[in-house]
């Protein structure tokens, strides 16, 4: 970002330039930057030059981050296009969605490839929280699983992740299921249990377990946890929700910072067969 910080030098003052974010978010035509209150009566300015610096049609404010439990962004359009309607492609898959009505984030990116590229040919995956198919249709295009159960609760996301099957061409794969998974979710399916939520997550664990086949398979385990917590609380937290199956931890690792001192972790847990 240092050309948004150079090429605003002249305009805004050097306290103002201080304040300005190192980063900001970009999907599909849309970028989205959250200014600090100081700045927001520059805000136009820093707009414009994003638009004119990157192309991006739409320039957003977040106010708040993401809330409740549907994950939904607080967006205010600041300049540009109002339609913050998107089609934003990422590995090879389209994503289309409302980025004002619907959570995406950008920095899980290499999480949603890796996982893609760990799925073997043939699994069963069930994605328990499947937003606008975030996870369900990259592993759809680029593995070859037998099917990929994709439930999603929010009526809006749910009509995305449909849309989106269809123009990744990924149909006869990927199968939307709408409710919430506490409800609907099939059990004693899935080689691969897809938990990506935070917040929440723990208490979809024993759920996570009865999705599984009886003899097992690899649970994604999501959680936004203190820093010195990182690893300790969630692989805790698999070990009591398995009870008594066996756990085998086989990767960890940090997908972003969350908030300033708490990560959001992903762990991946092999679980045994039921006793
Ligand atoms: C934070 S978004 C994440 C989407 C995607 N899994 C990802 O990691 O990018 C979580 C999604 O789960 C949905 N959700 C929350 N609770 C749910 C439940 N009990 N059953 C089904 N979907 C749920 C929300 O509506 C939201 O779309």
């Amino acid at each position: 970002m240092t050309n948004l910080h150079e090429s605003l030098q002249g305009i805004l003052t050097k306290k103002e330039l201080e304040l300005l974010p190192r980063r900001f978010k970009r999907i599909g035509h849309v970028a989205i930057i959250n200014l600090p209150d100081e700045l927001l009566n520059r805000s136009q300015e820093i707009a414009l030059k994003i638009m004119e610096l990157t192309g991006a049609k739409t320039v957003a404010l977040s106010e708040g981050g993401i809330t409740g439990k549907f994950r939904v962004p607080r967006l205010r359009v600041i300049a540009g296009n109002p339609n913050t309607e998107v089609i934003h492609v990422e590995n090879g898959c389209r994503f289309k969605m409302d980025v004002a009505k619907v959570m995406f984030s950008p920095g899980n990116v290499h999480e949603r490839k890796r996982i893609a590229d760990l799925v073997s040919p043939g699994e069963v995956v069930v994605d328990l929280f499947a937003g606008v198919g975030q996870f369900s249709i990259p592993i759809a295009v680029h593995a070859k699983p037998r099917r990929v159960h994709s439930i999603e609760m929010n009526q809006i996301a749910f009509g995305y992740l449909q849309e989106n099957v269809r123009i990744n061409k990924v149909g006869h794969i990927v199968r939307p299921i709408m409710g919430d998974c506490s409800a609907v979710a099939p059990k004693g399916v899935a080689d691969r249990v897809i938990m990506g939520i935070l917040h929440v997550t723990h208490r979809y664990l024993p759920l996570a377990m009865e999705v599984l086949k009886p003899e097992g398979g690899v649970i994604h385990y999501h959680e936004t946890v203190p820093s010195p917590l990182r690893f300790k609380r969630p692989v805790e937290r698999i070990f009591q929700a398995a009870g008594g199956r066996e756990v085998e931890i086989i990767n960890r690792r940090v997908v972003k910072r969350y908030s300033p001192g708490v990560d959001h972790v992903v762990v991946d847990a092999k679980i045994g067969g039921m006793k």
